[in-house]
């Protein structure tokens, strides 16, 4: 352990150079004339992989490639697989960003980048902990596989097949994602549980054109006030999401889990002032932590309707559009989530307008037991890494393809993130702490040991 300890500090500076290289490609996936550019991506990773010793496929789905690569030089030593996505979230609002989001830039001990933690940086730890172990040791502990893939950000709707149909190939003992935060600065943690999502477009056509709102106005309806209002009947001022039936399947927090999120070194106070916020808001009755980890969520991600322009314009637009989602929590069901927003929404919309709902993605909730050996695998490598125990927590986010390795591989899943819940992942100054990203390659480096 101590040749790939050296071998991981030695490289500390080339590492970074490699990482900024990486983040320089904008593999936008949403973003359909970025097309190329998320292949070069895919390229990047997979000689990478091919140049640090592993067998290497690109594996072409009817959206982005997959990129896999295996280590099987260990043969009676368990196998793990390591999964990771290459693709970012749009860039937007770009001139939000105080270094360019495609220009990664080292300042205040981070590197700043779209993609920086979510999810380049931390599927680069990975790489660099496999290159460390076969550079200084010329082996690995443990067998290794890697699933690195193009369209987590957009819902993984390729990925679940490919997992299916190739579901013998990528048998493994444990699963490890870094794709989450950790607690805090100083607080490392394993991640147990994620919630689901549902996400949809919601289109409502008015008047065939835009019209005068002087001469029109109050006669016909307005589209961007018909979807406001819907919107705004979706939830009500407890916070609580009015759709029927839409918590019948929400497991209640035990008592236990209640007291295990209020141990927790959480505080509210920075929480709200990193924020920016004057209070924090949500579901009456629940904290902050149960509110972002166990609870199930309506949100509008983004609308848009009429004249947004610079000065005034009397106008009443033939259309309004809203991207909208739900965060499920177990044991919600997407499809049945989906089918009752529908209807709901349905159900409001005057005759009036024309509605359109399209469904673009969906994945279910995800929660894990904590007493398995792989858990403490992790946790003793983490405590070596970070020179103390990891927290267990859960996060608001998804990870699409969970589920799916859960139950086709049956292997428990390791979430070991080494973002921070302040990086801005999704936001403007997206960056990885680079203390942590360290810390992070001799994790996984510990971890390959911890696990045979
Ligand atoms: N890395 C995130 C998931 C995440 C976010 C984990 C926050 C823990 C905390 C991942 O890349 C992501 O953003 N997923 C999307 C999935 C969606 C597009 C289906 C998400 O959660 O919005
Ligand atoms: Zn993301």
């Amino acid at each position: 352990m101590d040749s790939v300890l050296k071998a991981i500090a030695a490289d500390r500076a080339a590492a970074l150079e490699e990482l900024k290289a990486f983040l320089r490609i904008p593999s936008v996936s949403g973003d359909p004339a970025r097309r190329g550019e998320v292949r070069r991506a895919a390229t990047w990773v997979a000689e990478y992989l091919g140049r640090i010793g592993c067998r290497v496929e690109v594996v072409e789905t009817p959206g982005h490639p997959i990129v896999y690569g295996e280590w099987t030089g260990a043969p009676g030593r368990p196998t793990l697989l390591m999964y990771g996505h290459y693709d970012v979230q749009p860039e937007d609002p770009v001139h939000e960003w105080t270094s360019p989001p495609f220009e990664p830039t080292i300042r205040d001990g981070a590197i700043y980048a779209r993609g920086a933690a979510d999810d380049k940086g931390q599927v680069f730890v990975h790489l660099k902990a496999a290159a460390a172990w076969l550079k200084a040791e010329g082996r690995l502990p443990l067998n290794l596989k890697f699933l690195i893939e193009g369209e987590e950000e957009v819902g993984s709707v390729n990925l679940e097949p490919f997992v299916v149909e190739r579901a013998e190939r990528l048998k493994a003992d444990a699963v490890v994602i870094s794709d989450t935060a950790m607690l805090a600065k100083g607080a490392p943690a394993l991640c147990v549980g994620l919630r689901g999502i549902v996400y949809c477009q919601v289109d409502v056509q008015g008047p065939a054109t835009d019209l005068h709102s002087g001469t029109f106005g109050g006669s016909v309806a307005n589209p961007a006030t018909v979807l406001c209002r819907i919107l705004a009947r979706l939830t009500d001022e407890r916070g609580r999401v009015t759709i029927p039936g839409f918590y019948d399947e929400v497991r209640p927090l035990t008592a236990a889990e209640r007291e295990a999120f209020a141990a927790l070194p959480f505080d509210e106070k920075a929480y709200r002032e990193a924020l920016g916020v004057s209070a924090l808001d949500g579901e009456a009755g629940f904290t902050t932590l149960e509110r972002r980890w166990a609870r199930p969520t309506f949100e509008v991600n983004g609308l848009l309707a009429g004249f947004t322009g610079v000065g005034s314009k009397t106008v009443l637009p033939a259309r309004a559009m809203a991207k909208v989602s739900m965060r499920l929590v177990p044991d919600q069901d997407p499809e049945k989530i989906i089918e009752a927003f529908e209807a709901t929404v349905r159900r409001l919309c005057p005759p009036s307008v024309t509605l359109r709902i399209t469904r673009m993605h969906g994945s279910r909730p995800w929660l894990m037991p904590t007493d398995h050996p792989a858990t403490q695998a992790a946790v003793r490598a983490l405590t070596r890494g970070f020179g103390r125990p990891p927290v267990f927590i859960r996060s608001g986010g998804s990870i699409p393809i969970v589920t799916a390795l859960t139950e086709r591989l049956a292997a428990p899943i390791l979430l070991i993130g080494f973002g921070l819940p302040d990086e801005n992942a999704h936001a403007p100054d997206e960056r990885l702490d680079l203390d942590n990203f360290h810390r992070g390659i001799e994790t996984i480096a510990h971890l390959y040991a911890e696990l045979t």
